[in-house]
């Protein structure tokens, strides 16, 4: 664990994120989707990790999270599973998986719960899916709303557009939180809300509201990794989205190194084959049929 950052090693539960608020501490929660990025992201110290659906943007390449599957969501959750040792793990309820019920709600949130391993799941909606937060809940599964931008509703708002820009719709947002609380939600992601409205949220709930585009005043913030590293290739940069590190030039550069290696013979060298062993004897017959003739000199055979 090279990178572990050992101030607070202990285990982040559904309890302590919700206790986290009255502590005052400020979570850290980031997204991930394959094992590689979940050992990173966990070993660096982040709170909670979100395997969001939008995995479908910045991953599958699709323009939506629209067309995410229940199926792709197990895949992605049982790979971050692997490399997740600290942090909580949430999985996003993709569209479609709780949209036609509550039985069916549970049914879905079961298999992200049991076959992939996640701790808890998300789901977008506020007032609306307030009864289906209630189901889950009864039925041992932790879940966080989201509310504001809610991009499943991308068709329904006509694109991912601030949320809450009118008294009536700040209004709106604001039911939609004591909604989620009242069902039994742990924890709100606010997206893409005015950062007055996402304060005022925060201040008039009891439990943790995790910002995205909403301002300082949240109680944590999560990003979609691949936009904090700079690897994503959404065809628009959010202004809510501060770059950390340049990994798509990095990249480009190591590969450019190898090709160039590979074209002019450097690469690999002796140090990076394996040599016969000194007693073992190649015997592959007249040298006009060994495979091996072109290759080695006429003095060594
Ligand atoms: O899918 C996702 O990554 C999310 C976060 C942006 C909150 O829902």
């Amino acid at each position: 664990m090279a990178y572990l950052k050992q101030q607070r090693p202990e285990k982040v539960t559904v309890p302590s994120v919700r206790s986290s608020k009255e502590r005052g501490e400020r979570l850290v929660c980031l997204t991930a989707y394959d094992y590689p990025t979940a050992r990173i992201v966990d070993e660096a110290g982040t709170d909670i990790i979100l395997v969001g659906d939008s995995v479908g943007n910045v991953v599958l390449g699709l323009e939506t999270t629209v067309p995410v599957t229940l199926d792709a969501m197990i895949h992605h959750t049982r790979a971050v599973r692997r490399g997740v040792t600290r942090a909580l793990l949430v999985a996003d309820m993709p569209y479609g998986s709780y949209h036609t019920g509550e039985d069916d709600a549970v049914r879905a949130a079961l298999r992200l719960i049991k076959e992939a391993g996640a701790e808890a799941v998300k789901l977008e909606g506020g007032s609306s899916r307030a009864a289906i937060v209630r189901r889950l809940v009864d039925e041992e599964i932790p879940v966080m709303g989201h509310i504001g931008l809610t991009p499943q509703s991308f068709h329904k708002f006509g694109g991912n557009k601030l949320q809450g820009k009118t008294e009536e719709a700040a209004h709106r947002i604001l039911d939609d939180a004591h909604a989620i609380e009242d069902a039994g939600a742990f924890a709100i992601v606010l997206e893409v809300v005015p950062r007055e409205l996402a304060a005022l949220i925060t201040k008039r709930v009891g439990i943790p509201t995790i910002g995205i585009g909403a301002g300082a005043d949240c109680d944590a913030q999560i990003l979609v990794i691949h936009d904090l590293l700079g690897i994503a290739f959404t065809p628009t940069r959010p202004r809510f989205v501060k770059q950390y590190a340049d990994l798509r030039r990095a990249m480009t550069e190591a590969i450019q190194t190898f090709a160039d290696e590979v074209r002019s013979g450097a690469y690999p060298t002796e140090a990076e084959s394996y040599p016969l062993p000194v007693d073992t004897k190649l015997d592959f017959g007249s040298p006009e049929n060994s495979l091996l003739a072109d290759a080695i000199p006429d003095s060594e055979t």
